[in-house]
Formats: structure tokens, C-alpha cells, sequence
């Protein structure tokens, strides 16, 4: 085995299905986001009992604008519920909560919201959830890039890697889709260049410690090459080893 067959560092989630399980339920679309916020809070949970210390989860898009007006407005009171019920929570559970994404498109209330529970949890170490939030990948990249014009500097990957939202995380091991669906849909285009990527069937709020251990297991299947070859890695493993 590999490096990888160690519990990943960095968990990246596409948190979807939500409609899906609500419909099947002939209740609204809105039943099946709040029953995935109930899921979300048992995945933190899961991660930090398991040794993961960054979960990155995907919770609106900047392409999820498109959505019926009600839908939209349903989901940002939904999130300035859900951070209203549980950052005391999170506070004790030693879970630094980070907000991830164009603040510029939302209310002054729900800018408010998200600085504060930022900065309540701020000192915690134990596990730092980002919470993407009016987030795409390409937004990112923009930015990032935009950030290093207005600044003169050199575009390099190092300097581009470190105007990006998601820089004071390392890159995502194990990369999750939930839903069924086996897409990118706009999530982590930068970072994810060396994840592990992992489809689940699993509707989002029906995404179970079960199911993430699953998760975690097939990562700890792969063999992470990063361009080298298989005896390179077997070299290098009985390398440290002896060291
Ligand atoms: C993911 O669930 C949550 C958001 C995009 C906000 P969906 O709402 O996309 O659920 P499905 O894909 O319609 O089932
Ligand atoms: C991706 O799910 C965004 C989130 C989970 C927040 P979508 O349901 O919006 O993705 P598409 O439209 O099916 O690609
Ligand atoms: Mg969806």
C-alpha cells in the first residue's frame, strides 16, 4: 500500500441529490436542503472522529442563481438559520467554520452572518470546515487571477495557488459526489488536480457514516502516483522505511 491508505487529510463534498430525495417523498424541494443540512452535521461529526481535519463542502453555486426565485431565497435563510442553530455547537466541537465564495452577490444579512460565525470559531483546530457558498471553481481562478494584476506580481502557480479562496487549506485528497451524477459542475476546478474522485449513489441527505466510510476505504484503495510510476512509489516506500 501506498500513502494513501491513511484516512485523507482534506475531504471535498458535491453535496447533491437533496431535490431529488424530497420529490421522491412528494414533499418540497426545501424539505430535502433542510434534511441535508441535518446530514451535514452527522458528516462533520463523522470527520473529526475519523482524523479528517478539512471538509470542503459545496452548498450553493454561482450557476445555482438559475434556480426558482423561492428555491433561491429558501436556501439563503436556510443558511442563516442553520449557522444561527449551530455554531455554539461547532464552537464545542472544535470545528473552525470558513465560508468560501462571492460574498459580493449576497444580502448584507447574510454577509453579517457568515463573518460572525467565522469569527467565533476562528481559534478552533480540530477540524476547519469550508463551506462553499455562491462558489464556483472558475470564480476562483478569476479572482485569484485578478487579485495578482491589480497587485503587479507574477502569475506562477505558487502566487496564483496563494490568491485563491481555498489557500489556507492544502488540496483536497478525496473529492465526493453524492447524487448519482459524475460531474465537476464548476466545485474545486484548481485544487482538485491530484484528488481522488468518488461517486456515490447515495442521495445527499441519505449519506450516512456507512457511506463515508466507503468513501474512505476506496481512497485508501488507489495508488496516488502523481505522475511517477508504480515501482518509483515502491521505491520510495521502502526508502522511508529504512530511513
Ligand atoms: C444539492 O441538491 C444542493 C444544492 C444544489 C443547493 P440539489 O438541489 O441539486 O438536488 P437534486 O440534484 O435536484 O436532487
Ligand atoms: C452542484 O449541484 C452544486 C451543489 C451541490 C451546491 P447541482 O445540482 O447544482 O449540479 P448540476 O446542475 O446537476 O450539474
Ligand atoms: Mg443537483
Amino acid at each position: 500500500m501506498t500513502s494513501s491508505a491513511v484516512v485523507p487529510n482534506h475531504i471535498a463534498i458535491v453535496m447533491d441529490g437533496n431535490g431529488r430525495w424530497a420529490t421522491k417523498r412528494f414533499l418540497p424541494r426545501l424539505a430535502g436542503h433542510k434534511q441535508g443540512v441535518s446530514s451535514l452535521k452527522r458528516c462533520v461529526k463523522a470527520c473529526a472522529v475519523r482524523g479528517v481535519s478539512v471538509l470542503t463542502v459545496f452548498a450553493f453555486s454561482s450557476e445555482n442563481w438559475q434556480r426558482p426565485a423561492d428555491e433561491v431565497s429558501g436556501l439563503m435563510d436556510l443558511l442563516v438559520m442553520a449557522i444561527a442553530s449551530e455554531v455554539q455547537q461547532l464552537k464545542r466541537d472544535g470545528v473552525r467554520l470558513r465560508f468560501v465564495g462571492d460574498r459580493s452577490g449576497l444580502s448584507e444579512k447574510v454577509v453579517a452572518g457568515l463573518a460572525q460565525a467565522e469569527a467565533d470559531t476562528k481559534g478552533n483546530t480540530r477540524l476547519t470546515l469550508n463551506v462553499c457558498f455562491n462558489y464556483g471553481g472558475r470564480w476562483d481562478i478569476v479572482q485569484a487571477a485578478e487579485s495578482l494584476r491589480v497587485m503587479g506580481k507574477p502569475v506562477t502557480e505558487e502566487s496564483l495557488g496563494a490568491a485563491m479562496a481555498m489557500a489556507h487549506v492544502p488540496d483536497p485528497d478525496l473529492f465526493i459526489r453524492t447524487g448519482g451524477e459524475q460531474r465537476i459542475s464548476n466545485f474545486l476546478l484548481w485544487q482538485s488536480a491530484y484528488s481522488e474522485f468518488y461517486f456515490s449513489d447515495s442521495l445527499w441527505p441519505e449519506f450516512d457514516e456507512a457511506a463515508l466510510d466507503q468513501a474512505i476505504q476506496a481512497y485508501q484503495r488507489r495508488e496516488r502516483r502523481f505522475g511517477k510510476t508504480s515501482g518509483q512509489l515502491s521505491v520510495e516506500a521502502e526508502r522511508s522505511i529504512s530511513d
